[in-house]
This record gives structure tokens, C-alpha cells and sequence, in this order.
């Protein structure tokens, strides 16, 4: 099945070609194109993503990312080879999915093929299959036998919009058991960047700086509702610690304390996520942990989850650092899990009804 997905939910315009396939035993595919135009540099200067400037910036690229992802295409493709062309319609900002929505419908519609909408969550929380574990010559290839040594899985998606806790009892059948009621991991880590003067995105500058801490530090941080008796998150009350902890401080000391501050605002986002996502996986007997989203591109949180994943005897499936933040990549792989059993003719008509939904949850 030949897969073009489109992925605008947030700053980053993306397109992909894949080519997936299942037989009895496994599911074969293979990157066939890809490419992403990221507004990183546009909305630094905001400390932020300003939704009606990323739209802007979508609707630009939209023709210039569609162009180059056929052209480098191997092998080379023709559009009237597609099987289904994959959007994600949330969640996200709404300014920026309608772009990406009302592209692929208009793609649909002209070429006569087939439309999904993709849940932009699901494609961080399948984007483990795209791990060099699962790499072949030809491509990737997941072993369905192996299902037995994911399932049930937790799965974990943090993001800069999302921080979310599921269980997953196979490809399609997953139940959300909790959420961020505020800030999502990725928001803390920017917003906390903002308060320091830091830049955008806040994560990857954060990670840097810690990395330069002696890991004895004067600086303490809370966890929020680390040991809560449910699975939500919440990011804003450690944002706040951080702004009072900030103020109190001399010029002197804010530049002194700074590696301290981002080391030990990087631990507390890191611990709260790993205590509740153990917490899912002892009371569902979870024989494996799945993350995704852009927080996973973090190396204190691979490191530390790996070594609390060996100690409960978890397999630990994390997505290359590559395939962590947003891209139409791991888009596809979800698009292909829910409809390639789908009706073509169910399909092909979808262009007249799907929408955008900035809200959706998984
Ligand atoms: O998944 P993503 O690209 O977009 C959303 O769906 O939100 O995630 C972006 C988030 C941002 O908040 C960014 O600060 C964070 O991922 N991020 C990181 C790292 N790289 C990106 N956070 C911590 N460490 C990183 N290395
Ligand atoms: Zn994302």
C-alpha cells in the first residue's frame, strides 16, 4: 500500500511516502521519501508557536514539501500510484491542521484516492516501530509473533502539546488513562526556557545546560502529583516553583545557578513521567513501555527509563531521537494499522467529510 501522509498539526510542515505491507507473520515498510520544513527559526523570536504565522508558513510550504517529496522518491513514484493519502486532523492548532487537512482533501478529491485522518497522537505512540531494532535491508519489518512481548503495553506520549498515559492492548485497542490537566511536559520544559531567558524550544536548551551540572545541586524543584492515586499529570505547578525560585534570586546568582536550575527542572519533568508510567505498568502487568513524542528525544529521560525499565523487567520501545519530534513519517504507520481493511469506496469519499479537530484526544 503506497502512502502519502501529510502532518501540520503544529510549526512543522511534513510529507512522506511509504510503502506498507502485511503478510501473516509481518509488516513490512519502507521510507520511500520524506521531508519536513520546520518554523523553528519564524517563532523563536515569539518564545513560541503563534498559530496564524504557522498557518501562514503551512500554506507556503504546503506545495514546496508536496513537490519535493515526490521528487525524491526512491524509488520514483507517480501520484496515480497512490493507494491512500494520510492527514493528521488533530490535535493540534487549528490554523495550522486546516492547511494540512484541506490539502489532503483537495489531493483526494482530484486524484480520486482514498483519505484518512490520522490522530497525530498515535503517530508518536507507533513511532517505536520505526527503531533500528526493527530496521531490514529493505526497509523495516515488525514481526507480528512479537506482539506477545509488547502487549499490553503502556504507552507514553510527551509532547509540546500533549502528555498523555494509555494502555495499549494491541495496534488498535488502546484506553486512555491519563493526561496532563495543565502544562504538557514539553510546554514546562519551553515555558520554564522563557522564564530563563533561554530561547525556543525550550527542551533541547534545557537538556544542553544540565548536562554541564554537577549532579549535587542546592536547586530543588517539586514533582507534581508524582504520587497521586491517578495517572493525570500536571507541569504548571513546577513552572511556578521555578518563576518564585527565579525572583528570589541576584543577577549573580541566576547566571551561577542556571546549569543547577535546568538540571533539576529536567529531573522533575523526568521523574514524574517515569514514576506514573510504572505506576500503569504494575497495576495492567504491561510486559513493555512505549513512548513517543518530542520530550522522548530527551537522553536523561531514555537513560533513566531504560534503567527503570531492566529493574521491573519491561521491554522498552522508544522511537529513534530522528522520528521523536513532529513528521509525516510516523504518521503513515498508524493511517495503514486502522484502514487498510478499510473500503476504498468508504474512503475515496472521505475527502467530502473529514475535518480538522484541534481537540480530539486519542
Ligand atoms: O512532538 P513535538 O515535536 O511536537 C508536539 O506534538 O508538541 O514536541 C515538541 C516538544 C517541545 O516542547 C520541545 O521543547 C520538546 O518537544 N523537545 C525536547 C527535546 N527535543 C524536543 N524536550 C526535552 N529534551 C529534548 N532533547
Ligand atoms: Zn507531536
Amino acid at each position: 500500500m503506497l502512502i502519502l501522509s501529510i502532518e501540520t498539526s503544529c510549526d512543522e510542515t511534513a510529507m512522506a511516502l511509504l510503502n506498507i505491507s502485511q503478510s501473516k507473520s509481518k509488516i513490512q515498510y519502507r521510507v520511500l521519501s520524506e521531508s519536513v520544513a520546520s518554523q523553528i527559526k519564524l517563532h523563536r523570536r515569539y518564545g513560541g508557536v503563534v498559530p496564524n504565522l504557522a498557518s501562514r508558513e503551512h500554506a507556503k510550504n504546503f506545495p514546496i514539501i508536496l513537490k519535493q517529496t515526490l521528487k525524491t522518491s526512491y524509488p520514483p513514484i507517480s501520484f496515480k500510484n497512490l493507494d491512500l493519502i494520510a492527514a493528521t486532523i488533530g490535535p493540534g492548532l487549528l490554523p495550522s491542521l486546516l492547511i494540512g487537512v484541506n490539502g489532503a482533501k483537495t489531493l483526494s478529491w482530484f486524484l480520486n484516492k482514498p483519505l484518512a485522518g490520522v490522530n497525530h497522537l498515535t503517530g508518536h505512540l507507533f513511532s517505536f516501530l520505526l527503531n533500528e531494532e526493527f530496521q531490514t535491508s529493505e526497509g523495516y519489518s515488525f514481526d507480528l509473533s512479537k506482539q506477545k512481548d509488547v502487549f499490553p503495553a503502556i504507552g507514553l506520549i510527551v509532547s509540546g502539546g500533549h502528555t498523555t498515559l494509555v494502555k495499549l492492548s494491541g495496534f488498535s485497542k488502546i484506553k486512555m488513562l491519563g493526561e496532563t490537566r495543565d502544562d504538557a511536559a514539553g510546554e514546562c520544559l519551553d515555558k520554564c526556557a522563557r522564564l530563563l531567558n533561554l530561547g525556543y524550544p525550550g527542551g533541547p536548551i534545557i537538556a544542553k545546560l544540565a548536562k554541564n551540572n554537577p549532579k549535587i545541586t542546592k536547586v530543588k524543584f517539586p514533582r507534581p502529583m508524582a504520587n497521586s492515586d491517578n495517572y493525570d499529570f500536571s507541569f504548571s505547578g513546577l513552572k511556578t516553583a521555578v518563576l518564585y525560585f527565579v525572583q528570589s534570586l541576584t543577577e549573580q546568582e541566576k547566571k551561577e545557578l542556571l546549569p543547577q536550575m535546568c538540571y533539576e527542572i529536567q529531573e522533575a519533568v523526568v521523574d514524574v513521567l517515569i514514576i506514573k508510567a510504572l505506576k500503569a505498568a504494575r497495576e495492567y502487568s504491561a510486559k513493555s513501555l512505549v513512548l513517543g513524542g518530542g520530550v522522548t528525544a530527551n537522553n536523561r529521560l531514555r537513560e533513566k527509563i531504560m534503567l527503570a525499565a531492566q529493574r521491573e523487567h519491561l521491554q522498552l520501545f522508544l522511537p529513534p531521537i530522528k522520528y521523536a519530534t513532529d513528521n509525516a513519517t510516523i504518521m503513515a504507520l498508524p493511517a495503514y494499522l486502522r484502514y487498510h481493511k478499510v473500503s476504498q469506496k468508504i474512503l475515496i469519499n472521505n475527502w467530502k467529510k473529514l475535518d480538522a479537530k484541534a481537540n480530539i484526544t486519542i
